[in-house]
């Protein structure tokens, strides 16, 4: 049994805060610890009190830093790890002049399985131990990334992509087929250890009426899987989808009319919305998924926080590398800190906070589990510097409270404010 005491801070979500002032949201320690044991967080508190519960505990002192749940991160593209700053192009352009080709290259697993520890490594160096993931449409895409995960014993989900039209002979698969690598996948994957599949249509362009039939079939006949898509990100896009499905009443339909929506449903972007489509997405319960690196990067538009949020819609925040341009979460925040701003909305340091970890969690079901330092939980857990960086330094000198600090940290952090990461109470950096 291994057991361990991590003594700092501790700063925990409870639930979503309600304002600036709702200090009641959140548990926070000032010399804290957290006893893990066996991967699990066996105890919260004050340090001297769980230093005296295990006296024989190994002792990992990170003060003064900031102990957080790991980071979540609903929405990435593994195989664009060589993607990320492609040049000039929007959303379709790009995708057929870097990304399409990019992701041919996935049907070598010796390449797949080479990005998949890249990738894994560059997730935990940035604070990040969850994440949703499109796989190439390759199956041994998905095998690169559920193999290298489960080394990792990461809580992770993923999904070969369904692509059966509108892109390269060496991208698209079959309506039947794609249903069977995925059918074969879930069944080796889904479940075992802390992975989950996630059915993933990539976008309504890219799938035939008779592919998205087979993946609302393998939603229904697998209604604890994740159904990831992209939804309403680009205005030609649009226009594209509703051309290709006359029949849909408006973009979101076209899911609609395939069973694929409800809770499980995470879809990215939903920038450019009709109110019908927003009915929807409150009825079913489907959640959209904020992108702000991406959605600047590409153009694509701005994501309406406060306007979903106000129909009780459970939004998430992610990166969508390689459309994003940051694996970090807390630059994620900053730019969509930004996002809000030019709509005149607000994103307070708790809120964002709550989302990457807590907020996240929630939309995916999974707040019993990861999202928290409660007893019980996963042992996923970032180590924070506030002072990482010259500037960071400089302007740390004067702050005063919490909620400055968090402020702080998501406006000019990134990797470098990541002192260690733990996964299932495993240190993934080396120095810590
Ligand atoms: N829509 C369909 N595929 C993609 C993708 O890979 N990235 C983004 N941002 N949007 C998409
Ligand atoms: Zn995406």
């Amino acid at each position: 049994m291994t057991v361990k005491i991590l003594r700092s801070r501790v700063l925990s979500f409870d639930r979503a805060p309600q304002g600036p002032q709702d200090g009641d949201a959140f548990t926070y320690i000032e010399d804290g610890a957290l006893l893990l044991r066996d991967g699990v967080i066996a105890a919260r508190g004050a340090y001297l009190d769980i230093s005296r519960q295990e006296p024989a505990a190994e002792i990992i002192d990170h003060r003064p830093h900031l102990l957080m749940p790991g980071f979540i991160d609903p929405h990435l593209h593994f195989p664009q790890v060589q993607v990320i700053a492609s040049w000039g192009e929007q959303l379709l352009d790009w995708l057929s002049d870097y990304t399409f080709p990019e992701e041919m290259r996935f049907s070598d697993p010796e390449h797949a399985a080479r990005m998949a520890t890249a990738f894994f490594d560059l997730l935990t160096a940035h604070g990040t131990t969850t994440a949703v993931a499109y796989c190439s449409a390759h199956k041994t895409s998905a095998e690169a990334f559920f193999t290298e995960a489960a080394r990792r014993n990461m809580c992770m989900a993923g999904g070969k992509v369904m692509m059966d039209r509108n892109a390269p002979d060496g991208l698209v698969d079959e309506a039947q087929s794609s249903h069977d690598d995925s059918a074969a996948l879930i069944e080796a994957w889904h479940g075992k250890g802390r992975l989950r599949y996630a059915i993933t249509p990539r976008f309504a362009i890219t799938s035939s009426p008779a592919q998205l039939e087979a993946a609302g079939a393998l939603a229904q006949a697998h209604p604890d899987c994740f159904v990831q898509t992209h939804l309403s990100e680009n205005k030609n896009e649009i226009a594209e989808t509703l051309r290709l499905f006359p029949d849909a009443p408006d973009y979101i339909g076209v899911y609609e009319m395939h069973g694929l929506l409800g809770p499980k449903a995470l879809l990215g972007h939903c920038i450019h919305l009709e109110s019908r489509e927003i009915d929807v997405l409150a009825e079913t319960g489907s959640h959209p998924v904020f992108c702000p690196t991406s959605n600047l990067f590409l153009g694509s538009g701005l994501f309406d926080d406060a306007g979903l949020r106000a129909r009780g819609i459970g939004n998430a925040i992610a990166t969508d590398i390689g459309g994003g341009t940051s694996y970090s979460m807390l630059q994620t925040l900053n730019e969509g800190y930004k996002v809000l701003q030019l709509q005149r909305q607000q994103m307070h340091p708790y809120t964002a906070f709550h989302w990457i970890t807590r907020g996240n969690a929630e939309v995916m079901g999974m707040a019993d589990r990861i999202g928290t330092l409660d007893v019980g939980s996963d042992a996923d857990i970032v180590v924070l510097n506030s002072a990482a960086t010259p500037a960071m330094a400089l302007r740390a000198e004067r702050i005063e409270t919490l909620a400055e600090e968090l402020f702080l940290l998501m406006i000019l952090g990134d990797d470098r404010a990541v002192v260690q990461t733990y996964v299932a109470g495993v240190a993934m950096k080396a120095a810590g």
